[in-house]
């Protein structure tokens, strides 16, 4: 969702400080954005779009060293410079990420009390509302804080300035992602990790209702009672390099590069040995059925992680979309396992799924990339990609890795029900480790994906089409090209296609198969031949078993030859390719897409 970023300490350039901070933000949202900083009062900047228009308003020779600013995506009003954040009532400024549920009730009681509001934001009412009890003047700035709480309901991550206290930048959170950087005389809010890399690796992290205090003497902190609190101090565990392009045109494209790396690190860390790779998976001997709860491309991971489970470990596995699930009659029991899967850890749909499971007593299973966010948090267990920092709003190397995850959660569940040898098991953890070599050797052939993007770019819609984990893997290529190039496609299962959708396929409309599977790509050549009799262009994505000599088919890509157990991790990459370069050649924002941010913390 939204970027906030805020910064106390040594430096001086506050301008220039709090642009560059929400430059590594802009990918989480990016309608609007807006500074506020302290001279002798605060003041704001603030605009509509990229935060490169922010950037042309500063005055780099402005000396302060206390500031919040935001980058947004806008969830009440639309995205105007009125409704940019920092808003300011009376004598308080905010920064907000998420959403106040009950603002129009709170606004209309502030309206009673004399308040008016500029914007059509529900963040304005929390402005308004602190300075409100403020005005009361019974309670400390702290104590107003807390106060705000008991009105609210919603999400917040929230940065806030009082008048009364130009030194002071305070912060607190609801449900809403928030960390604190502790540098070297130098303290910092942040959304996520990135923002404040460039400063320093350590950071800790607020539960719900915390409130932290920073100034130049430093960070002090406080729990929803107002007691004094000390945090155990994290340590990002990447380096400032990878939240730089590195010489790439865009992050996404650095990062589908990264993949065989973070495999690799992946599979170094469980898989060291049989030994380590038992000892690192949780004990799942007691599930007989499993949910996979998440959204978008996460949840195209589960139903990777369903075929798998299913076929492999026996074991029913239901994939639920969270934004669903969190609503439906739950039919679990104390032998059900729900695995949540988020790279970001914030999805307020996956969370919100999370804390039911949780109340109901059903054992949870986060498969998350960011360290210490509220889903690896608050699952009772959590199995963390290594992905590193993913900056591109389409997810790639963390797909990637959330299926890696799945591939060695369904080993761990097949060798707890004897349904895999000893010696089976080493043989696939040995083919494993060739991946990340022959995930290098698929994206080597960009040639092939640049040819075939060329081939289609043009084109007003596309349909992919696979069978069995083919059709689960489709419907994230259909995803990958949606969300960057804004270009029209499908995912359909090859054989419910002529069920009715056949009849939009006509002379020249581009069809991307996948044919992975050998038990089922007799039936998947006859789905392609159906679609090619219609005027069908097809485009083939197949492994070197398979390959053949199909005169019918206009392009093709041959995966290396690996166990089929792993072609998964292989068949994505040509589809995240194929996206990229249709959405370079269709002149497309490939890391920030329009209407889109990386991690939706609100509902
Ligand atoms: C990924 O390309 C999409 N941008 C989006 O579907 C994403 O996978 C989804 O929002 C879930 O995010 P999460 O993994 O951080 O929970
Ligand atoms: N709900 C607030 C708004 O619409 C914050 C949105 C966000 O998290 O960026 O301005």
């Amino acid at each position: 969702m939204c970027g906030i970023f805020g910064y106390v300490g040594k430096k001086v350039n506050i301008e220039r400080v709090l642009i560059d901070g929400l430059k590594t933000l802009e990918y989480r949202g990016y309608d609007s954005a807006g500074i506020a900083f302290v001279t002798d009062k605060v003041e704001i900047l603030k605009t509509t779009g990229k935060i490169s228009a922010l950037e042309n308003m500063i005055d780099e020779d402005l000396l302060s060293n206390i500031g919040i600013a935001h980058t947004r995506w806008a969830t009440h009003g639309n995205a105007t410079t009125i409704n940019a954040h920092p808003h300011r009532s009376g004598s308080v400024t905010i920064i907000h990420n998420g959403i106040i549920e009950n603002y129009l009730e709170l606004k209309e009681m502030l309206i009673k009390e004399g308040y008016s509001f500029v914007s059509e934001t529900d963040t304005e009412i929390v402005a308004a509302l602190l300075d409100y009890l403020k005005s009361k003047d019974i309670w400390s700035n702290l104590e107003v804080i807390k106060e705000m709480s008991s009105y609210i309901k919603g999400s917040y991550a929230l940065g806030i300035i009082f008048d009364d206290e130009l030194d002071t930048l305070y912060a607190t959170r609801k449900d809403s992602p928030l960390i604190i950087g502790v540098g070297e005389e130098e303290n910092l809010i942040a959304s996520d990790v990135a923002a404040i890399i460039n400063f320093t690796k350590n950071y800790f992290l607020l539960n719900n209702y915390d409130i932290v205090k920073i100034t130049n003497n430093g960070v002090d902190i406080y729990n929803e009672n107002l007691e004094p609190i000390r945090k155990n101090i994290n340590t990002v565990y990447w380096n400032v390099e990878e939240a730089e392009k590195n010489g790439f045109p865009h992050f996404m494209l650095k990062e589908i590069y990264e993949e065989g790396k973070v495999l690799k690190d992946t599979i170094n860390e469980y898989v060291e040995s049989i030994d380590s790779f038992i000892n690192k998976m949780p004990d799942f001997s007691k599930y007989d059925n499993i949910h996979i709860v998440a959204c978008g491309s996460a949840m195209h991971a589960g139903l990777i992680g369903k075929h798998l489970i299913e076929n492999y470990a026996g074991i029913k596995v239901d994939v639920e979309i969270a934004s669903e699930y969190r609503y439906k009659k739950e039919f679990y029991n104390d032998k059900t396992l729900v695995i949540l899967i988020s790279q970001s850890g914030e999805t307020a749909d996956t969370i919100a799924s999370l804390r039911k499971a949780n109340e109901d007593g059903i054992d949870t299973l986060g498969i998350v990339n960011v360290v210490g966010s509220t889903i690896a948090r608050e699952s009772k267990n959590v199995l963390y990609i290594r992905a590193g920092v993913e900056i591109a709003v389409a997810t790639t190397k963390a797909y990637l890795l959330q299926v890696a995850m799945l591939e060695l959660i369904n080993l761990k569940l097949m060798l707890e029900r004897n349904l895999i040898t000893g010696e089976r098991l080493q043989e696939l953890l040995q083919s494993l480790s060739t991946v990340p070599k022959l995930i290098d050797e698929v994206i080597a052939k960009d040639k092939n994906y640049i040819d075939i993007a060329k081939y289609i770019y043009e084109d007003k819609d596309l349909f992919y089409i696979g069978r069995g984990i083919d059709y689960a893997i489709s419907l994230e290529g259909s995803l990958k090209l949606k969300e960057i190039s804004y270009m029209h496609s499908e995912a359909y299962q090859a054989g419910e296609l002529k069920h009715g959708t056949i009849s939009l396929i006509e002379e020249g409309t581009p069809v991307i198969a996948i044919m992975t599977d050998p038990e089922l790509s007799l039936k998947t050549i006859s789905n392609i031949k159906e679609v090619v009799a219609r005027g069908a262009k097809v485009i083939l994505i197949t492994t070197n078993e398979l390959d053949g000599d199909y005169d019918f088919i206009d392009q093709k890509v041959v995966l290396p030859k690996v166990d089929n157990y792993l072609v998964p991790l292989l068949t994505v990459v040509p589809l995240q390719l194929i996206a990229y370069h249709v959405a370079d050649l269709r002149k497309c924002d490939i890391d920030k897409p329009r209407n889109l941010a990386k991690s939706v913390t609100v509902e």
